[in-house]
């Protein structure tokens, strides 16, 4: 349902005046955010407008603290998010479950009978912002994956192993070899989307592993490779987990989307923090992108000739993989330039968003 109006040519008038609006027009259909940090109370009153502006749907990270890890926190986390939606807005999440050594196969159940929970997350213990509950051997937790497998319900990974010997650019290479192979080999009826792909062994890895395994990909890691975290200083609003990765990767991630491989989808991570906690002597893991998420997709997908592309990748091969239906409505975005902000209110704080302060290709239609 892709619609890209070329330039339509405005001319105002009184003739003597006159001048020429040049403008680009792109409708597709509603996006959804295949992994999305909302947080909880102000700071997720202050950024889920931002979200759901642009996308149907959203796939919430339970990275709570403390964590999301029963299905009756997962539904008490949606009615607030439900809660905190402005006046009109049309967005529905869908939760996740936290994995923990002690998820047990009736928890999934509950939480596959609830409707409200779209799948369970791993987070290798220690690996990223809010994961020390997390799973320290995966292997422990076979009955539970088994019991995910049969109920349909999908296990969602930060792939990245946490061993402190392990190079922090090999992170996500080594998970796949020594974790998520093992895994599948155990489980191979168990659905799995490998968040937020940084690398060219990843995308190698989806694209010859065997059927039933997808990935999403963030903006960042389409438009910065590692060189931008230190780009005239130390950048601490461009470091996230796992972190940016050299130009060879970014190439083999924008490649692998504007060829339009349906097991790749969008996902955004954005993951917003306070800038005290970002500009720190120990700053935290995690961009915030919601204010301009599909617009920088647009910029990745325009600057790479395949404009055409941002449709599947933003809407439909996400939906596919869940097995939800697409989208019925549309959005329209403009070929305008903007700048976002230096910062967002955060709570008592603030956020400074990706980009701030530096031009956006494309806007949302108002
Ligand atoms: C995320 C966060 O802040 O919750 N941070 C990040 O760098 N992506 C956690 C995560 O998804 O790893
Ligand atoms: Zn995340």
């Amino acid at each position: 349902m892709i619609r890209i109006i070329g330039w339509r040519v405005k001319t105002s008038r009184p003739p003597r005046r006159q001048t020429l609006v040049t403008m680009q027009e792109l409708t597709i259909r509603r996006p959804d955010d295949w992994h999305l940090h909302l947080r909880d109370g102000d700071g997720l009153r202050a950024v889920l407008p931002f979200s759901a502006r642009r996308f149907a749907r959203a796939m919430v990270m339970p990275n709570l603290n403390p964590p999301v890890t029963t299905t009756a926190a997962a539904i008490a986390y949606r009615q607030r998010i439900v809660d905190a939606l402005p006046a009109g807005a049309d967005f529905t999440p869908l939760m996740t479950l936290y994995l923990t050594d002690s998820t047990t196969p009736e928890e999934i159940e509950r939480a596959a009978a609830c409707g409200a929970i779209a799948g369970c997350k791993l987070y290798p213990a220690g690996a990223t912002t809010h994961s020390d509950a997390g799973v320290t051997d995966i292997r422990r937790l076979d009955a539970t994956l088994e019991r995910m497998s049969e109920r349909g319900l999908p296990l969602q990974v930060h792939g990245e192993v946490t061993a402190a010997d392990v190079d922090i650019f090999e992170r996500e290479a080594r998970f796949i070899d020594e974790v998520l192979i093992p895994l599948r080999r155990r489980s191979p009826q168990l659905r799995v989307v490998f968040e937020h792909v940084t690398t060219r062994a990843a995308v190698e890895y989806v694209c010859d592993a065997p059927a039933g395994i997808a990935a999403t990909i963030t903006p960042q890691h389409l438009l910065l490779n590692r060189n931008a975290l230190f780009q005239g200083g130390l950048r601490p609003h461009l470091f996230c987990l796992p972190v940016l990765k050299r130009e060879s990767d970014r190439q083999a991630l924008l490649a692998v989307i504007t060829r339009g491989d349906r097991r790749f989808f969008l996902g955004t991570d954005s993951a917003p923090h306070p800038r005290t906690a970002k500009e720190s002597a120990c700053g935290c893991a995690g961009i915030f992108s919601a204010h301009a998420a599909i617009e920088l997709y647009a910029e990745i997908f325009e600057q790479a000739g395949m404009l055409p592309r941002l449709e599947d990748f933003a809407a439909s091969f996400g939906a596919d993989f869940y097995g939800l239906p697409r989208n019925r409505g549309t959005l329209t975005l403009e070929r305008r330039e903007w700048v976002p902000p230096p910062s967002y209110p955060f709570g008592s704080g603030e956020l400074v968003p990706l980009r701030a302060g530096e031009r956006v290709a494309w806007g949302l239609r108002a």
